[in-house]
């Protein structure tokens, strides 16, 4: 009996981690570590830009695309830390200093334009320091 009861809890946790597994992954891939998070989806076809990131800017400042692209960012930094978001397709990533470049990647699924930040405190222009991303839609 006792047996039993032992094995029955052990099965419950067991069902319930393998629920929780899926979302576990979610919540990894979602990570601020583009190397790990992003590096193992890029996709040949995908949009393909080299962003420089410095106190207090993005260059370019606006990055044009259209519905439905895969986008990929490269990002470096040429001076200090900083960071790249882009809320509406959770996009959240550390740009390191020393000129390392960072890649994104995310799929531009809506139409509009959504505001680039910076999301890494960065001195005196941090909250100055935006760009737009440019969606267009996608032509029927
Ligand atoms: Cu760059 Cu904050």
């Amino acid at each position: 009996m006792r047996f039993l009861r032992t094995l029955l809890v052990f099965v419950t946790v067991a069902v319930a981690g393998m629920a929780l597994l899926p979302e576990a992954l979610a919540y990894v891939s979602a990570g601020k570590d583009p190397a790990t998070a992003y590096a193992p989806l890029e996709t040949p076809s995908a949009k393909t830009f080299d962003v420089v990131a410095r106190r207090f800017s993005f260059e370019p400042a606006t990055i044009e695309v259209t519905q439905g692209d895969r986008v990929r960012l490269r990002v470096t930094s040429v001076d200090g830390v900083h960071g790249l978001g882009i809320r509406k397709f959770k996009v959240n990533t550390l740009v390191p200093r020393g000129g390392r470049a960072v890649t994104i990647e995310f799929t531009a699924t809506e139409a509009g334009t959504f505001p680039i930040v910076c999301s890494e405190a960065c001195g005196d222009g941090h909250a100055d320091m935006r760009g737009s991303l440019v969606v267009a839609a996608a032509s029927k």
